[in-house]
């Protein structure tokens, strides 16, 4: 069996290009003793992999030039050698972009692939769902009758924020690119939506928070930050979840200039990374679930085909282009 797959070819700079890239194939590997072989079945496209191509210190080491580009990934076990799975057992890891992993378990999560479709547990149900959730509550930690404002808020992260925030009574107010993103926001059950492509951000953000943000859930970063922290409640709490406005940046990542803003109104700002609460997944996977079964959680998906489009379909993230959780299906 062929195990096709992407390595890493050349540091990229500003947006990967083709030539960043290895497409190639090895022999399929057997697992050894405590093993278990995946055969991937969706890719999770996030935009934290475009950090992982850059070199320097980070949440994780970058991934090296020649290595398979990391990646979280959904698939079935078709091999086991390990006691705590079984061939057919549906499992989310970090198998990187190609059709077939070898792990040791120790990263795996066993899905039910009954309950939700496989892909949502990269997604709604998963990475980017608890990246919601943990950011939200560990760090936001908003009370009823708050107002939540959410950058990104129809991606993936995003448009789950906002619908956690009202689960917990909060008014949300949601920022997205172009007006069917911002239609969306509204069907999602957000209060206001507020296209930055057309509209002023600052002045509103501030017709839409009447008492000021108390939590701004910030996945964009650069000026986006700046008109947030221009409309800060007293006492706000700023959470640093990503900055994509910037990943691809050439010259030097921009900083709030409206950083006194904390000072003003006493606000904390924090950053957080989603694999920190790894030992909390399950208590908040089964609340996503919950939420999604009872139809207060509503996912959405983009879903691109072909493990050969994965440079171009990769580059969706940063250019707009895909409308909620980015997935690469290679398999059925
Ligand atoms: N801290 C953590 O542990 C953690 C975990 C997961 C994700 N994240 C971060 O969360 C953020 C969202 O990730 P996601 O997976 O949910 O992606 P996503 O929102 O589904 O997709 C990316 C979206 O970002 C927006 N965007 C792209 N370039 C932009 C720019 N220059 N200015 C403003 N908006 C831009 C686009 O939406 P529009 O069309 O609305 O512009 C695009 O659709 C990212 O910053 C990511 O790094 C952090």
């Amino acid at each position: 069996m062929i195990n096709r797959q992407f390595r890493r070819a050349a540091r990229p700079v500003g947006l990967p290009k083709s030539t960043d890239w290895a497409f190639g194939q090895e022999p399929v590997k057997a697992p050894n003793e405590g093993e278990v072989l995946v055969k991937v079945h969706c890719i999770s496209l996030d935009p934290a992999m475009r950090g992982w191509m850059n070199e320097g210190k980070s949440y994780i080491p970058p991934v090296a030039l020649g290595e398979v580009m990391r990646a979280g990934t959904a698939g079935v076990v078709v091999e086991s050698k390990n006691a705590r799975f079984a061939k057919g057992d549906y499992v989310v890891g970090i198998h990187g972009v190609q059709e077939y992993g070898v792990s040791d378990g120790r990263d795996l999560i066993k899905v039910d692939a009954g309950k939700a479709p496989l892909s949502s547990y990269l997604g709604g149900l998963g990475m980017t769902g608890l990246s919601a959730y943990f950011g939200l509550y560990e760090i936001g930690k908003p009370k009823e009758g708050e107002t939540v404002l959410v950058s990104g808020a129809a991606g993936a992260v995003g448009g789950v924020v906002g619908q956690l925030a009202k689960i917990s009574g909060c008014r949300a107010v949601g920022i997205a690119g172009g007006a069917d993103k911002c239609a969306y926001l509204k069907e999602l059950g957000f209060d206001e939506a507020i296209d930055y492509k057309s509209q002023d951000l600052v002045s509103e953000i501030k017709k839409a928070c009447p008492k000021g943000v108390d939590v701004f859930f910030d996945n964009v970063g650069g000026e986006t930050l700046d008109a947030a922290l221009s409309r800060l409640a007293p006492h706000a709490r700023v959470v640093i979840c990503g900055a994509i406005s910037q990943y691809n940046n050439t010259t030097p990542v921009k900083g709030p200039s409206n950083y006194l803003s904390l000072l003003v109104n006493r606000a904390k700002m924090e950053g957080f990374v989603v694999f920190d609460y790894r030992a909390k997944y399950a208590e908040a996977m089964a609340v996503l679930v919950a939420h999604f079964s009872e139809g207060k959680l509503k996912i959405k998906e983009h879903v691109e085909t072909g493990l050969e489009n994965f440079p171009d379909v990769f580059l969706k993230l940063f250019r707009g282009e895909n409308f909620g959780k980015l997935v690469l299906k290679i398999a059925d």
